[in-house]
């Protein structure tokens, strides 16, 4: 369990909302009440109000919920849409000109697309997916950087049925690889290169090396022109984006798919073996990303500028960036570029230029600006700012404090909001008007979402502030339908361990005696550093890889910006290596962790001993790894330990 738990339980600050944003809020005390009631009195009728509402139909459905195959759930199965058409066409009407999209790069080009602009985007680009044989199902893959044409790409594929697939710009091409062959990608959509603290990260580059490699064969590859950078075009293979769409119509008609259609696939860690492809639905997912936008985002389309900082790489970009707020009509802040450059007050100079009205960021983020120092945002004008988000990993409450009153100058709710790949849009989140905020806490389960705690046989947890296992146990219309290719996966990861009672999430939390969610981490052996989620077996497996290591073990300790720091324990072939030649093998089993999987899951320390804790069956004992790994004296039960003298040669060697 994480180390969150200790100081959360010592919170007890409340703050109420602001009344001035109370009055104004898109839901109010009495619309929260009628929505809970609603879902409790009839918990089809309510999701079934909501599609009508929230949904443009093409054929509209009859069936809400269908759970014959339970824990496969379809939800208003015979109806059918188009997700590109909900997130544009359906402005075009009366908002044509309206502002969808306004970009800036790291050196400062600021771009501006209206809701028309982007049709003609959208379309002229599905035109050129279409004449390059992508078609409805197909999956195309996305490896691109922060900029409107991913939006775009995403939005074409949307447009025909392709299946997008967006691979974080951060992963190497070995991990690329493995997810254009997991997905059988059709097309590869990149771009030639990308700016991130004064450094070209070369996509094309890492995408022929991935290619190069690859058992499936991939026909076509779009490059689009970003970073004036020179890059290798493969003939027959590789084709530029804007010679592509050149002459293409600005009309497409968006193809109506049935609503449990995958509208996308996006791949993360696991506790076991490689990362998953997470199959979402189309018309489930797009209702609650419009819904979250409406209820814990207080999203008004017409006068607010909202900047999610995730990287469309992962669900936060998919949900918050592409798809929810353009669902809604309003209009969104993309940046290309790191978050301190030139210097710390870049977010804050983006947020004074362009006036952004609901900033949402992560709370690694939160801890690396806050170190910096008051300096960078009191340089800035953030008045535009009328409410903060957090997502992807606990907030301690000091980066809370700091949220609050350098940024929000303690006028502003601040949103800590709960939610996972898996589950496509929030889910425990406050509705900012109306529920109180505690440092720490994602606060409660929103209307239609049953969250609960539940002991290890799976019975409810009524006690206050009791940990357990965080469980769902109504499906909703956003959650993941399958695995890709791996139902069985689906289910032994997911419903397996309360026998399908209900959805597991892989979080530890508590609730506490006013009903309010505290996650208390991850129960299983994923990590979460800097809010990106690896895995330690993903981890441990790359190091295996490296020709002189036995064996290795992975665990995440307490780090002040990265919320959890890499640490790997190691044993090699040959003797223990210690001094210069420790150095040069740690540097080599690093550089070995970037190639298979990327920078970001490269270890913070590595440390080379001769053996490990194991039990008598022969598992590593983790949690006796974390304890030394935190520098702590163990006093933890040991009895079953196979080699009990470990634990005193562990805590001195290999540092
Ligand atoms: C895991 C999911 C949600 C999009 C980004 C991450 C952790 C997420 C919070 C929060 C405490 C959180 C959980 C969860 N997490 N949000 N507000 N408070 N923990 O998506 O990569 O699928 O990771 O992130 O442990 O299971 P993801």
């Amino acid at each position: 369990m994480s180390n969150h738990l200790e100081s959360t339980l010592e919170e007890t600050r409340q703050f109420a909302p602001p009344v001035e944003f109370t009055k104004n809020a898109n839901i109010d005390e009495h619309n929260f009440k009628a929505l809970h009631q609603a879902a409790e009195a009839d918990y089809e009728g309510f999701w079934q109000r909501l599609a009508e509402q929230y949904i443009d139909w093409k054929q509209p459905f009859t069936k809400t919920l269908n759970a014959e195959k339970a824990p496969h759930f379809s939800w208003f199965e015979d109806g059918q849409m188009n997700a590109s058409y909900n997130c544009i066409d359906r402005h075009l009407e009366e908002n044509a000109e309206h502002t969808a999209i306004i970009f800036e790069n790291e050196q400062g080009d600021i771009k501006k697309y209206t809701y028309k602009n982007v049709h003609d985007e959208v379309c002229r680009l599905a035109n050129a997916l279409n004449l390059n044989n992508i078609k409805t199902g197909d999956r195309v893959i996305l490896y691109m950087p922060m900029v409107p044409q991913a939006v775009f790409a995403m939005q074409a594929c949307a447009r025909i049925g392709a299946t997008h697939s967006v691979v974080f710009g951060g992963f190497s091409a070995e991990a690329l690889k493995d997810r254009i062959e997991d997905c059988k990608a059709k097309m590869v959509i990149t771009a030639d290169g990308s700016m991130r603290g004064g450094k070209l990260v070369e996509l094309k580059a890492i995408v022929d090396k991935a290619l190069e490699n690859s058992e499936h064969n991939v026909p076509t590859v779009l490059v689009l022109k970003n970073a004036n950078n020179e890059v290798k075009m493969q003939e027959n293979r590789d084709k530029w984006w804007n010679e592509e769409v050149a002459g293409m119509s600005n009309y497409f008609s968006p193809i109506a798919v049935p609503s449990e259609h995958p509208l996308f696939i996006l791949y993360t860690s696991g506790s076991t073996g490689k990362p998953k492809g997470i199959q979402h639905s189309t018309a489930g997912y797009l209702l609650h990303a419009t819904l979250t936008m409406k209820w814990v985002m207080d999203f008004k389309p017409e006068t607010d500028l909202f900047w999610c900082t995730a990287d469309v790489g992962w669900i936060t970009g998919h949900s918050y960036v592409c798809y929810g707020p353009l669902s809604c009509g309003g209009t969104i802040m993309m940046y290309e570029g790191g978050p301190v450059t030139p210097d710390a007050g870049r977010f804050w100079q983006i947020c004074e230029t362009h006036k952004v009205s609901i900033f949402y960021t992560a709370p690694t983020a939160i801890r690396a600006l806050m170190k910096a120092g008051d300096q960078f945002p009191n340089k800035y004008d953030l008045s535009s700012i009328r409410l903060l988000g957090t997502v992807g990993e606990p907030i301690n409450p000091e980066a809370w404090m700091w949220y609050h009153h350098t940024i929000g100058k303690e006028k502003i709710p601040i949103i800590d909001t709960w939610w996972q790949t898996e589950t496509g849009a929030s889910m425990i989140a406050p509705i900012p008007g109306v529920i109180n905020a505690k440092p720490g806490s994602c606060t409660k389960p929103l209307p239609g979402i049953t969250a609960m705690v539940v002991d290890e046989q799976g019975t409810p947890i009524t006690e206050p502030n009791r940990g357990g296992h965080l469980v769902i146990e109504k499906p909703w219309p956003s959650m993941l339908r399958t695995v890709w290719g791996n139902d069985q996966r689906y289910l032994d990861t997911y419903w397996a361990q309360f026998d399908n009672r209900y959805y597991v999430t892989g979080d530890n939390a508590r609730i506490d005696e006013d009903g309010f969610v505290w996650i208390m981490g991850r129960s299983d052996d994923v990590l979460n550093v800097s809010g990106h989620r690896l895995g330690t077996m993903e981890i441990e497996s790359a190091i295996v890889a490296h020709q002189s290591v036995a064996e290795a073990a992975i665990i995440g300790t307490p780090h002040d910006v990265k919320g959890e720091a890499i640490l790997a324990f190691v044993i090699c072939i040959d003797e223990c290596p210690k001094g210069k030649k420790a150095e040069q093998r740690a540097k080599e089993l690093r550089q070995q962790v970037t190639k298979s999987i990327g920078a970001i899951a490269k270890p913070d320390e590595i440390r080379f001993v001769d053996s490990l804790p194991k039990t008598r069956s022969g598992k590593i004992m983790r949690r006796l790894l974390r304890t030394i790994g935190k520098g702590e004296k163990v006093t933890q039960d040991t009895s079953t330990l196979e080699n009990p003298g470990i634990i005193e040669k562990l805590q001195t060697q290999g540092h």
